[in-house]
């Protein structure tokens, strides 16, 4: 018989955590959710449960708590790995308040590495973002890039969190880690039961275009119509949050396959195609047979033009590739957003 492999998911009651549970525990693993709830509310871990029909282990803990992660540690025994989602990520919050940042993203970090060394437990996949490639001069990015100083706070965690992940496993050679950089994830699961719970404004694209559709906000701006682009919209690679969640099963089984000892493996998430914002409006208008109310505004500050990532490595050694395409991350945003309306959901 497989043995099931236990694997703590901190953030795990979050956007992108919530999915990667549902895909582990269909993938054969067996997923502890750790989390503070600072942005997650209870609606995610019914959902989580209503996909699979059995309830998932959660513990309440900050993750900056040595103490609460002792003693999940202590609880749950055998721990195969541990996937790191728990962070705050809202970019502008970050320019406002970057010692928020700097504490939570880095304090839970190095908490974590502690604990897990102090129990043994060798296996990191940790969620960065592709933000650390700050404004790329040619496209698409790779990972041998040095990383550039991203525009905010928030990006500079990530880029601060890989090195200081690479300074532990130089001084720990036993232990391995992945990074996962993520390009911009989008979508929701399939059953309208999990997805991505922005409080107050959403600062993200898909968010904001699915909330004006619902009459929760008045219009869209798009920021910038002047770039050097096909439409003069800014350019990203949009990437499905199934597929991302399940590049994550792939990240813990290729420790099994692959010798990643001593090192902090880099991989971009992407589906390595970009697309700009007028293409995403036209595709959820598709999807959804609606007029979307929009307005060409100003560039936002901090905004890169273009960027969108090489996924080679990711498929040659993750053997990962994205399936799922802009219409379905579309389609599953909007039933997503349908859903919260439908339960008249408010944050
Ligand atoms: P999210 O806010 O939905 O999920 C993060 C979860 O972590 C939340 O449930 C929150 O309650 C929890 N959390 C925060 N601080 C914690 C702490 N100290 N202890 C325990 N739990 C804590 O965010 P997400 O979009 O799911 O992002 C997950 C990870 O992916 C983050 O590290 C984020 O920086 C990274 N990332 C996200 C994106 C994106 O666009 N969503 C892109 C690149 C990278
Ligand atoms: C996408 C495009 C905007 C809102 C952010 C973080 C990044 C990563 C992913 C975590 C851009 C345009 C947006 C709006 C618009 N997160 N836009 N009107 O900025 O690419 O990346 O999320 O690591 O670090 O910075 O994502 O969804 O905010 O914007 O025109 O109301 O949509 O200008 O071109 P972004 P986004």
């Amino acid at each position: 018989m497989k043995e099931i492999k236990k694997v703590i998911v901190t953030g795990g009651a979050g956007f992108i955590g919530s999915h990667a549970v549902v895909e582990l525990v269909q993938a054969g693993y067996e997923p502890v959710i750790v989390d503070n709830f600072e942005n997650s509310f209870p609606i995610i871990v019914d959902g989580i449960q209503q996909i699979l029909g059995d309830p998932v282990k959660i513990y309440k803990v900050d993750c900056r708590d040595s103490k609460g992660l002792q003693n999940v540690f202590d609880k749950e025994k055998n721990i195969y790995g541990v996937i790191h989602f728990a962070a705050n990520k809202a970019v502008g919050e970050s320019v406002a308040d970057p010692l928020k940042y700097y504490d939570n993203n880095l304090q839970s970090l190095v908490t974590l590495l502690r604990v897990m060394k102090a129990n043994n437990v060798l296996r990191l996949v940790f969620s960065s973002s592709c933000t650390v490639y700050g404004s790329p001069d040619s496209l698409p990015v790779n990972e041998s890039l040095e990383r550039k100083r991203p525009a905010s706070p928030y990006g500079n965690t990530k880029r601060v969190s890989e090195e200081l992940i690479e300074d532990f496993v130089a001084s720990y050679p036993e232990f391995q880690a992945i990074s996962l950089r993520y390009f911009n994830p989008i979508g929701a699961h399939r059953t309208s039961l999990i997805g991505e719970l922005p409080i107050g404004v959403p600062n993200n694209l898909v968010p904001f275009i699915t909330q004006t559709a619902a009459g929760l906000r008045n219009e869209l701006t798009v920021f910038g119509k002047d770039y050097d682009t096909e439409d003069g919209t800014c350019i990203r690679d949009y990437i499905h949050v199934v597929d991302l969640a399940k590049a994550h099963v792939k990240a813990l089984d290729a420790f099994l396959n692959v010798d990643f000892k001593g090192k902090n493996e880099i991989f971009n998430l992407g589906t390595g195609k970009g697309n700009s914002v007028l293409e995403v409006i036209k595709t959820f208008e598709k999807i959804s047979g609606l007029k979307l109310k929009y307005r060409l505004g100003d560039r936002r500050p901090g905004d890169v033009p273009k960027i969108y990532g090489e996924v080679t490595k990711s498929s040659n050694i993750l053997k990962w590739k994205s399936e799922l395409t802009l219409e379905d991350s579309m389609r599953d945003a909007w039933n997503w957003q349908q859903y919260l309306g439908k339960i008249n959901f408010k944050p």
